[in-house]
């Protein structure tokens, strides 16, 4: 029997996970699930946002679903220091399980165009997959400091860095329509020129039937939101890759509507794209279908139960046509959205 481990977190981050929760105990009925604590929540309770008792939990999970951490701008929680707050909690997380690789899909769903902000002949049919080097760069690197006026960060990539996260990629892509866009700043970081140089010299050696371009990531702001057909997959290091998939969460209409997994070396990790959204926590309105669709994912890539994640998808989008959320201009809120997903799951043949 499959092993889940939850992680609600922060915020919404419990009220989206229970939504999910209750989707995957509708598709996939013979999960153990197991719920820890992660993020601020786990400060308060253990003093320390990646305890020991959820890291000894991860160690037989076959798959992790998160929720989200963090507080608002005026949280204790950020007067802490900084290996204590929330977010180092998922960062430690995703290091501990070793998820190099995060796969961000912008999809806008057939008859789901008008819940874009975009022109519908814009909206229509895109199907992007930000993949997002989740280990390196900024995040990680020990070099970093605030030292009175001076504060500094180090930008840092290995090439076994780079090839790993690019040959997601490439097998992504080969699965897809055969594009990678790969996206740096090499006019101005060597970083960046190291980049280029590895993912291209991968492509010449192992990919060859791959069609991969390069692209500068102040650019691809402005085209992903304007020309975002454009895209296939899309290759970037850590940073440019938050930036740009809260950016790219436009296109189908909300971050609440951003799935992602993580994957690496041993479990993966599902979570949501979007924060603990501290201005609606608590008021049960917000969209878990970013949270119900990261379920799908850890189905699709952890279980590999590829049908269990395409019902999950069609039920979505059945309930995001008749019920959308408060964020899409609709009037749901989470629980009648939920329910909306689960009686359509009911209607809804597990095929295909
Ligand atoms: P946020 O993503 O929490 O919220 C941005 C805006 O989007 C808010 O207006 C929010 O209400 C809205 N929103 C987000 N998700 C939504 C949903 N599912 N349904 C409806 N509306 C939604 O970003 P923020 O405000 O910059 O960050 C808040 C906290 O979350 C911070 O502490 C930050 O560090 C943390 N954070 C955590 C994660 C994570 O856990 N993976 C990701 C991003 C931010
Ligand atoms: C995300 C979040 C995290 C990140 C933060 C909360 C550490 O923004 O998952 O996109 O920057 O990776
Ligand atoms: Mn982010």
């Amino acid at each position: 029997m499959p092993k889940i481990v939850t992680l609600p977190g922060d915020g919404i981050g419990p009220e989206v996970t229970a939504a999910a929760v209750a989707v995957l105990r509708e598709v996939a009925p013979d999960v153990t699930i197991e719920e820890h604590l992660i993020g601020g929540i786990a400060y308060d309770t253990h003093g320390d946002p990646f305890p020991q008792v959820t890291r000894d939990a991860l160690k037989d999970a076959d798959a992790v679903l998160l929720g989200t951490v963090g507080g608002a701008q005026d949280s204790a929680w950020n007067l802490l220091p900084r290996h204590l707050r929330p977010e180092s909690g998922l960062l430690a997380l995703r290091k501990a399980l070793g998820c190099y690789a995060n796969l961000r899909p912008v999809r806008v769903q057939p008859g789901l165009e008008h819940l874009s902000p975009l022109k519908a002949e814009l909206a229509r049919g895109v199907d992007i997959l930000i993949v997002r080097e989740l280990l390196g760069g900024v995040y990680f690197d020990g070099d970093r400091k605030i030292d009175g006026d001076t504060a500094y960060n180090t930008m840092r990539y290995t090439t076994p860095e780079v090839e790993r996260v690019a040959r997601v990629a490439f097998w992504a892509a080969e699965q897809r329509k055969g594009r990678v866009t790969s996206v740096d700043k090499a006019n101005v970081l060597e970083v960046s020129e190291l980049w280029r140089r590895d993912v291209t010299a991968l492509r010449d050696r192992e990919y060859r039937g791959i069609h991969l371009n390069h692209e500068y990531v102040d650019s691809v702001a402005m085209l992903i939101v304007s020309d975002p057909s454009r895209y296939d997959v899309i290759v970037t290091e850590n940073l440019f890759g938050d930036i740009l998939s809260d950016l790219a969460a436009v296109i189908p209409g909300s971050l609440g509507l951003m799935p992602s997994a993580s994957l690496g070396d041993g479990a993966g990790l599902f979570e949501p794209i979007h924060g603990s959204a501290p201005d609606i926590a608590g008021k049960g309105v917000a969209n878990p279908a970013a949270a119900i669709m990261s379920a799908g994912m850890l189905l699709r890539h952890g279980l590999k139960r590829p049908e269990g994640a395409n019902q999950i998808d069609r039920a979505v989008a059945l309930a995001l046509r008749e019920h959308p959320t408060r964020d899409l201009g609709g009037k749901a809120d989470t629980q009648t959205f939920t329910r909306a997903v689960l009686s359509a799951l009911e209607t809804s043949p597990a095929v295909g």
